[in-house]
């Protein structure tokens, strides 16, 4: 990749349209095989392609572009991560942060922009869309949580992390007749814990759409026992708060620029297990699945499917249609607006709780 401090000039402009890339929020596995798809397709067409260095970063102060060529995105569709690097930079916050962010546009030449990200990342494509500039997004986030859209680039690869997770730490529980508290990502909502906990023969799933008391858990525990079951995993996503838990409404003063406190120090699994203990006597262990679950390779269908958006989001900056995004609708990729993949959270629906609920 060549690198460059300094904007791209008028006179770096090749033939075709010339297109940037940038990854913003958190990194997941699948973002490199987006990347080489945006890539691949504009490069395969005739555009050139700019990279825009760790997110909206990238696109405010001086720019911080980076030409890439084919050899830039070869042999990166199985790395996890992003090769340009991503940050939770908001240019809305900053005063004056449109016309940072038109400016550094314009001086880089470029005519057309693809947004690879969440909530947050989307939410200032869908704004500078708005405000004229030309914009695309492609849905990432191992939250899963994007409305419109049935696929998010590295939910995938989280649910496969914490199903491994969960096997192995099947065999410590089971041995040691323990309690295991297993605390996964999710914020708001909690996908990557019910399909995780689904698929790792969890005993309770506790997520952030469906309260469940202390005392709830405390019952479910007892009863478990009774039945002869003398081990426990119980998946919770990190957002949850539970009535009963103390200290558990409370949230780190450590915030983002999109005001999100962080979550991964807050403790809500080791709070939860500390109480189980202290209740039903059991001994009781917490794992913390944290950024692990965010890291390495994606797995194929990430890749398949951050392939497919990628290379759809390159048709969408081609036909000018700005303020669009791929999204995943029954099966295929089909076409959103921006706005409306962040107007809400898609949220874990009733019946794939229930049916999680069945194996409790
Ligand atoms: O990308 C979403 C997410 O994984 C959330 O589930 C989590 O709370 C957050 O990112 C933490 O990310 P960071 O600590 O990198 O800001």
């Amino acid at each position: 990749m060549r690198s460059s401090a300094t904007p791209v000039s008028a006179t770096d402009r090749e033939s075709g349209v010339r297109i940037g890339v940038l990854t913003g929020g958190g990194d997941a596995p699948g973002l490199n095989a987006a990347i080489r798809a945006v890539a691949r397709s504009a490069l395969a067409a005739g555009d050139s392609v700019v990279g825009v260095r760790n997110g909206w970063a990238g696109l405010t102060g001086d720019g911080d572009f980076v030409e890439m060529g084919r050899p830039d995105v070869s042999g990166i569709l199985q790395l996890g991560g992003t090769i340009l690097g991503s940050s939770r930079v908001n240019p809305m916050k900053r005063e004056g942060g449109t016309a940072e962010c038109m400016g550094n546009l314009r001086s880089a030449n470029l005519e057309a922009l693809v947004a690879i990200g969440g909530d947050d990342t989307l939410s200032v494509a869908a704004w500078l869309a708005e405000q004229g500039a030309p914009v695309v997004g492609v849905p990432k986030t191992m939250d899963n949580d994007l409305s419109v859209t049935e696929y998010c680039i590295g939910f995938d690869s989280a649910v496969h992390i914490v199903t491994e997770a969960l096997d192995r730490l099947h065999t410590t529980a089971a041995s040691h007749h323990r309690v295991m508290v297993v605390e996964v990502m999710g914020r708001d909502t909690g996908w990557v814990a019910v399909l995780g906990g689904l698929a790792g023969g969890a005993d309770m799933i506790i997520i952030p759409e469906f309260p469940t008391s202390l005392d709830e858990v405390v019952e479910h525990l007892d009863r478990r026992r009774q039945q002869g079951s003398d081990f426990s995993i119980i998946v919770i996503a990190e957002g949850v708060e539970m009535e009963g838990m103390s200290g558990a409404g409370e949230r780190s003063s450590a915030t983002d620029a999109f005001g999100h406190s962080q979550l991964s120090k807050r403790g809500v699994g080791e709070r939860l297990a500390t109480m189980l203990e202290d209740r039903t006597g059991h001994e009781t262990r917490t794992t913390v699945l944290g950024y692990t679950q965010r890291g390495g390779s994606p797995t194929a269908y990430d890749r398949i499917w951050a392939t497919r958006v990628g290379a759809a989001a390159h048709q969408l900056a081609s036909g000018a249609r700005w303020g669009m995004m791929p999204v995943v609708r029954c099966g295929s990729v089909d076409t959103a607006a921006i706005r409306d993949v962040v107007a809400e959270q898609r949220r874990v629906p009733a019946d794939l709780y229930q049916l999680a609920q069945v194996f409790f």
